[in-house]
């Protein structure tokens, strides 16, 4: 018999370690690591039913030829290509990971409706008959989409060698096991033994694989960002349950950028793609409201105009209090400082709130415009007008400084029809402005800007 080997891994971020340690040093977190047992199975019964992979050999650069089955396909879905970084790469292995309910069986059944070619969508979560009701909901049952309700990886790989689809799936990676090992199912040693044969098997045959992880309650996807590491591409599908948009974000991908964004809205027939999200994030306000801009911000490569709102109240502690969704908060307490120390506003005596609408997360430096521009209008309870937006970044002297690609943003503005675009002087040099029926506005201090339009 085998001696059983146990190890104990962080439930976070799957570190390993030899003995129980109340505090992982690789995240930090406390009294996340749990034994496991991951003694290879050596029974013979068990060896018989595993898969078992070809060997391979070097081969020559020289000679390595790149066939028309490593090009890019298109997944079908716009906004799934765009963020995959153009398409699906032949072998590539993709991790998809959001939370329950969020979507991610809907819209890799989607893609799976969608593909002329053969796919296998197996799962350990749903029955087949599951699957194929929520398949008649969405739309037309294609004549290669093949299903397989199965938990063993072995078996999986077997029926995916047997059939070799063009794209596999696996819904969800969490309820996979590999009978090499004993650990159970859902634990740090099975999820990466079983991704490390996917993967394998990925490469070997050049079959594209999709694997849908589970995410645990900070947003990580479970446990594993061992299985971060080792796929080859990460996409996070994130939104409120309750809203009907869904943001499908890069985060990380070994064949393209890692800024792509890509939008759904949920709808009775699945997902639907909003190709422009402009005009769903911005939505319809009550005239004369303060505390609300609009600002022009860049998602890869993409421009979205974006409803920046605060608030300020005065503060009843002596603490004053900043919070932020959607963005930096110590960019927030750095634009206050700024605020306070160049145009002489008295925040530090305020509460401040700042929301980025629609449940987006941006980090684009050209917002800081919008963000002053509403903190202001609602410490002085003066409305701005809704046919104006900002783009501009906002430096430490209360300069505006000029940010990239402003004629996409400047476009975008034009495009959702508003009359004027406050921008810095320093975006004006070499750029041809006559093009624009939009009228555009340059300031190169902050104060100035504030005179002119409150
Ligand atoms: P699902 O893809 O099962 O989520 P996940 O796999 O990420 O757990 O999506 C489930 C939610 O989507 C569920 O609350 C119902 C909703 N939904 C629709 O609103 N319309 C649809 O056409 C489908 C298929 C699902
Ligand atoms: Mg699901």
């Amino acid at each position: 018999m085998a001696k059983s080997k146990t190890v104990f891994f962080c439930q976070n971020c799957g570190n390993e370690s030899a003995k129980w340690v109340g505090k992982c040093p690789s995240c930090n977190e406390w009294n996340t690591y749990v034994e496991e047992v991951v003694s290879k199975s050596t029974s013979t019964g068990a060896a018989s039913r595993d898969f078992t992979f070809e060997k391979s050999k070097p081969v020559n650069l020289k000679e390595t030829e790149i066939t028309e089955a490593d090009a890019r396909t298109s997944s079908e879905i716009g906004e799934l290509d765009r963020v995959l970084g153009g398409g699906i790469v032949g072998g590539s292995l993709t991790l998809v990971g959001g939370e329950p309910g969020i979507g991610k069986s809907t819209l890799l059944l989607q893609m799976a409706l969608k593909q002329k070619g053969k796919v296998l969508y197996v799962s350990g979560e749903e029955s087949v008959q599951q699957i194929k009701m929520r398949a008649d909901r969405i739309g037309n049952t294609p004549d290669h989409c093949f299903l397989y309700a199965e938990t063993a990886l072995s078996e999986v790989l077997k029926q995916a060698d047997a059939l070799s689809p063009d794209i596999l799936i696996v819904d969800s990676i969490q309820t996979l096991h590999s009978d090499r090992i004993e650990a159970s199912i859902g634990s740090i040693s099975q999820v990466k033994e079983c991704t490390g044969q996917l993967m394998k098997f990925a490469k070997q045959r050049n079959v594209p694989i999709f694997l849908i992880g589970h995410v645990n309650k900070d947003g990580a996807i479970a446990g594993p960002k061992v299985l971060e590491h080792m796929v080859d591409t990460v996409l996070q599908f994130e939104g409120d349950r309750h809203l009907s948009y869904r943001i499908l974000r890069t985060v990380k991908n070994r064949f393209g950028s890692t800024s792509e964004l890509g939008i759904f809205e949920m709808n009775t027939k699945g997902l639907r793609e909003v190709t422009n999200p402009s005009e769903v994030l911005i939505s319809p306000r009550e005239a004369g409201l303060s505390g609300i801009s609009l600002g022009a911000t860049l998602e890869g490569n993409r421009t979205l105009i974006l409803e920046t709102q605060g608030l300020v109240s005065p503060s009843s502690y002596g603490n004053p209090q900043r919070s932020t969704t959607g963005y930096d908060y110590k960019r927030l307490t750095m634009l206050l400082a700024v605020m306070e120390k160049r145009l002489g506003v008295r925040l530090s005596s305020q509460d401040v709130f700042l929301n980025i609408a629609g449940g987006i997360k941006v980090q684009d430096t050209a917002l800081d415009l919008s963000i002053c521009a509403s903190i202001f209008s609602s410490f002085e309870d003066a409305p701005i007008s809704d046919d104006v937006c900002f783009a501009g970044e906002v430096g430490l002297g209360g300069e505006i400084r000029p940010v990239g690609r402003i004629e996409s943003r400047i476009n975008e503005a034009e495009k959702l029809g508003f009359k004027e675009i406050y921008i810095s002087k320093h975006n004006l040099k070499s750029k041809d402005l006559a093009q624009f029926k939009i009228s555009v506005k340059s300031f190169s201090k902050l104060s100035d800007l504030f005179q002119q339009i409150f």
